[in-house]
C-alpha cells in the first residue's frame, strides 16, 4: 500500500480506536469526538455500505475489480440526523441507516473488507475524513494502516461472550428478538475472518493502549482512554 499522506502535526490530532465488533468502539468514539469537539470516522460504515451496494447491484465477491470500482466511485455521503443526532449514510441518494447495522451487513462488510483492491480503494477516502481540529478514527486497521503515525492508538476489546450479550441486550431494547447462540457464532465467525485475513488484519498496533472492556463501564473506558491520550499528547508537544 502507498505511504500515508498525514504529516506529524496532523498525526498529533488523530486518535485511532481499533478492535473487534461489539467491544464498544462506536460509543467510545462518539463520546471522545463530543468531548474533544473532533470529527469522527466510522470506517466500518464504509465497508458496510459497500457490502450492501454489492448485494443491491448483484455483484459477487469474486468480481473483485467491480467491487474495487464501486468502492472508489461510490456516491456516498454522511449526514447527521437532526432528531436522533446519529450519523446516517446516504448511498446513491437513499438513506441506509436502517440497513447498515444488521448482522447481514456486518458479515457482508467483513467479506468485502478482506479484498486488497477494495481496501486500497477506500484508503484515501478514509484519510480524507481528517479535518481540523482533529479526528477520532474507529475501525480495525486505523492505527496500523490508515493512520499509522497517529499519536494516540487504542485497541478496545472484550470477550466474545460479553460482546454477544451486549448485542442481544441492544436488540432487545429495540424490540427485536435475538438468539444468543446465533449472535455468538456470528461474532466468532467475523472475528476469525477479520483477524486472519492477509490484508490489514485486526491486530493491535505496537504502541496501542489495550483496553478489555468486558468488566468495565463505558465511563471507566472513557476515562482510561482520556488519561492515556493526555499523557501521549503531552509527550509529543
Ligand atoms: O466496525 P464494524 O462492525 O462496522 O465493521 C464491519 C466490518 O467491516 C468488520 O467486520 C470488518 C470490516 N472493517 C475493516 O475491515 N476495516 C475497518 N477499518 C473497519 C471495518
Amino acid at each position: 500500500m502507498d505511504e500515508p499522506a498525514n504529516n506529524s502535526k496532523i498525526s498529533e490530532s488523530i486518535i485511532t480506536v481499533d478492535g473487534p465488533s461489539g467491544a464498544g468502539k462506536g460509543t467510545l468514539c462518539q463520546l471522545l469526538a463530543k468531548k474533544l469537539g473532533w470529527h469522527l470516522l466510522d470506517s466500518g460504515a464504509l465497508y458496510r455500505v459497500l457490502g450492501i451496494a454489492a448485494h443491491r447491484h448483484g455483484i459477487c465477491l469474486s468480481d473483485i475489480d467491480e467491487l474495487a470500482r464501486i468502492a472508489r466511485d461510490m456516491d456516498l455521503y454522511f449526514k447527521i440526523n437532526e432528531v436522533s443526532g446519529e450519523v446516517e449514510p446516504f448511498f446513491e441518494g437513499s438513506n441506509l441507516a436502517d440497513f447498515i447495522r444488521t448482522d447481514e451487513a456486518g458479515q457482508a462488510a467483513s467479506k468485502v473488507a478482506a479484498l486488497l483492491p477494495v481496501r486500497e480503494a477506500l484508503l484515501e477516502k478514509q484519510r480524507a475524513f481528517y479535518q481540523k481540529p482533529g479526528l477520532i478514527a474507529d475501525g480495525r486497521d486505523m492505527g496500523t494502516t490508515v493512520f499509522p503515525d497517529s499519536a494516540v492508538k487504542v485497541f478496545l476489546t472484550a470477550s466474545a461472550e460479553c460482546r454477544a450479550e451486549r448485542r442481544v441486550e441492544q436488540l432487545k431494547s429495540k424490540g427485536v428478538s435475538a438468539n444468543m447462540r446465533a449472535i455468538f457464532d456470528s461474532i466468532k465467525a467475523r472475528d476469525e475472518r477479520d483477524r486472519t485475513r492477509k490484508n490489514s488484519p485486526l491486530v493491535p498496533a505496537k504502541e496501542a493502549l489495550i483496553v478489555d472492556s468486558s468488566n468495565m463501564t463505558i465511563d471507566e473506558v472513557l476515562s482510561q482512554v482520556i488519561e492515556f491520550a493526555e499523557k501521549k499528547l503531552l509527550a509529543v508537544k
